[in-house]
């Protein structure tokens, strides 16, 4: 039997622990792909040196941290190919070989590269690694012929860019790769405890790691509805509340009319409120955890990112192997 399914590639860079818009607005959607598509999930680890290339931190850490959170809320490695970018050392060749058709105003045009040079502050990133990040991007996408590449819209102008450089192959060498497409997806707008978006970088999240104590501390410091001060005054949750956000999320639909209802009538505090959705979070968060702690086991992680670093290299040396005879190099694996 032959597949015809179609091939979803995505990655993220290691980050450790992922947080609820990590979970919501990513995973939720790699667990349906990973059902309808032949998915391949990746760990980004050179990627994240190209802006930490000075502090490294603790990169395996990281990367393990990551993969329990993909694994503990659904992401199955008998489904999708599960791997880390530095196991298969094909991406770098082939970043190698992109890098030569690649015009450096393509690069330099790159909104996120002007973006994050003026943003990140502190950090040298005028590099050769960082103004070809999406080279190496491009590799990690057609190296495996991906046809569909799951993103946020922060990371469009770099799905364009692979565009871009596969056509240049293809014209150069012949047709090799299929040209990738990117998925937006619509994602639940979550906010973090402030009300600003959530994201690590703000100190506004919750971790789908966190523990209950954690959760409630948390809970009880996130942001309502602030034009109501006392329980007296009467709530407006669908429109100004932020927690509300996630009450959508975790508390049943029964239950959420009548918060709704007692808040508009100032029936119901926040502080009770919060406690509720906090129990909720709890409730929902504890199975994730649950698995998250059988898998915290090396050797199983171990095991598991083995299992896809094989399926990944068989993929990706094959078509290198086409590559190299595409272009006319030799061809010893
Ligand atoms: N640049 C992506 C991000 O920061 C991570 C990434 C690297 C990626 N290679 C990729 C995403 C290939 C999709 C496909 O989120």
């Amino acid at each position: 039997m032959t597949t015809t399914k179609k091939r979803v590639l995505s990655g993220m860079r290691p980050t450790g622990k992922l947080h609820l818009g990590h979970l919501h607005g990513v995973l939720d959607n790699w667990k349906k792909l990973q059902e309808e598509y032949e998915c391949f999930f990746f760990v980004a680890d050179w990627h994240a040196l190209t802006t930490n290339y000075e502090k490294p931190g603790d990169i395996n850490y990281n990367i393990n941290e990551m993969l329990l959170d993909w694994l503990s809320v659904g992401i199955d490695p008998e489904k999708a190919t599960i791997f880390v970018q530095s196991d298969i050392k094909q991406h770098a060749e082939l970043h190698l070989l992109l890098s030569m058709i690649t015009p450096v105003s393509w690069l330099e045009r790159n909104p996120t590269y002007k973006e994050q040079q003026q943003n990140i502050e502190g950090k040298d990133l005028s590099t050769f690694g960082f103004l070809g990040y999406p080279v190496l991007q491009c590799a990690d996408i057609i190296i495996y012929k991906a046809n569909l590449v799951p993103v946020g819209v922060d990371q469009l102008p770099h799905v364009e860019l692979t565009r871009e450089i596969t056509r240049r192959f293809n014209y150069l060498y012949g047709d090799t790769f299929p040209v990738p497409e990117s998925m937006l997806t619509e994602t639940p707008k979550l906010p973090g405890l402030d009300g600003r978006k959530m994201s690590k970088s703000y100190g506004n999240s919750i971790f789908i790691s966190d523990t209950p104590e954690e959760i409630r501390k948390k809970m009880s410091t996130m942001v309502t509805d602030t034009m109501r001060p006392k329980k007296e005054d009467p709530g407006d949750p669908e429109n100004r509340c932020v927690a509300f956000n996630l009450h959508k999320l975790y508390i049943k639909k029964e239950r959420l009319n009548e918060i709704v209802e007692d808040c508009k009538s100032a029936k119901l505090g926040c502080v009770k409120c919060k406690k509720e959705l906090g129990d909720a979070l709890c409730n929902f968060l504890s199975p994730i955890q649950e698995k998250r702690k059988e898998l915290e086991n090396p050797e199983k992680l171990a095991e598991i990112l083995n299992k896809g670093r094989g399926k990944a290299l068989i993929v990706a040396e094959k078509t290198l192997k086409e590559v190299r005879n595409g272009i006319g190099l030799r061809n010893i694996a």
